[in-house]
């Protein structure tokens, strides 16, 4: 196709997650449901460690960091796709549609990133404890957390500058309920082999990548808390577990999508739920809500603006 000489399609159609409106009522509500938790869940973790010093150390730094990735994350596409859910025509502008891959590809390799630092930082923990205060110090917890805001921004407009130039001169339906890369490449009247190869570089090495790492400080980790029995090993491998799993969803999705572009799956559909959905949920619940130190500091917080809100009402009366 010549590529000076086409129309290029105004919007895309999403052909959403089903058909029946039954089903697409209970997707409102329970997406609806976990959007909010989601944003409080986050947003009160952010609040309770700004509120107490004691929190003020480089794993809670990231920790916050990650909370904020997860507002993010969650909240770049999913409103969007909550008010479709009950309107009969899903349509997105191309901008729009191009927006929301450049914030995906920000938001979720920034969150790839931090993962990684997070999990260097429970390794540097266990594995050098003396050394951990001058290993992880504040330059290089911030240059970490920088590091991984910065990777998502760099990361993203170079996969979207293989992709925003394509001809796309109809059909404009995706069979998806969110705006993926990986989906729209495949409606390019074009041969899209090059794109596809790029996506695989970029995407898909990092996140088989940011995985392999995780799993390997996972493993380093666990291996050294087996050998010192005092720590609780059932304790240590619940808790490993839970990271472990979290880590699962969110990668699993991102590898299979990205790493095997060339064929598509029914099944992508359904998990890229996971990466976007369950993942900025899970987080808190699995860092930071299990955690003694955050539910002491809520308590405090808790505390004290209760506290405060009875001196203003004595001074009322008074
Ligand atoms: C995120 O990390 C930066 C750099 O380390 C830090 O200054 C900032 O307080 C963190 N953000 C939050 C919300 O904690």
């Amino acid at each position: 196709m010549d590529q000076g000489n086409y129309s290029r399609v105004a919007e895309f159609v999403l052909s959403g997650l089903s058909s029946s409106w039954e089903l697409q009522y209970f997707f409102f509500v329970l997406f609806n449901f976990l959007y909010i938790t989601t944003v409080l869940g986050n947003l009160l973790i952010v609040l309770t460690v700004i509120s107490d010093p004691v929190l003020h150390t480089p794993m809670y730094i990231k920790l916050t960091n990650l909370s904020v990735l997860d507002v993010f994350l969650a909240t770049y596409a999913t409103p969007k796709m909550i008010h479709d859910f009950l309107h009969e025509s899903k349509t997105i502008s191309f901008e729009g549609y191009m927006a929301q891959i450049f914030w995906l590809h920000v938001f979720a390799g920034g969150e790839m990133v931090l993962l990684v630092a997070m999990a260097y930082d429970r390794y540097v923990a266990i594995r050098k404890p003396l050394q951990y205060t001058t290993i992880m110090n504040l330059c290089r917890c911030t240059g970490l957390v920088v590091g991984s805001w910065v990777t998502g921004i760099m990361h993203s407009p170079g996969q979207l500058a293989s992709t925003i130039n394509l001809p796309f001169c109809g059909p404009n339906i995706v069979d998806s309920y969110y705006c993926d890369l990986t989906l729209v490449i495949k409606l390019a009247c074009t041969d899209t082999c090059v794109p596809e190869v790029l996506m695989l570089l970029d995407s898909g090495l990092m996140g088989v990548t940011s995985f392999l790492l995780l799993l390997i400080s996972y493993t380093v980790i666990l291996i050294t808390v087996q050998h010192h029995s005092s720590v609780g090993i059932a304790k240590a491998c619940s808790i490993l577990t839970a990271h472990i799993t979290v880590v699962t969803l969110f990668f699993g999705p991102c590898i299979f999508i990205y790493a095997w572009p060339f064929s598509s799956f029914p099944v992508d559909k359904v998990l890229s739920v996971f990466s976007t959905v369950f993942t900025p949920i899970l987080n808190p619940i699995i860092y930071t809500l299990r955690n003694k130190e955050v539910k002491s500091a809520m308590h405090k917080l808790k505390t004290r603006y209760v506290s405060s809100r009875l001196l203003s009402q004595l001074s009322l009366t008074r």
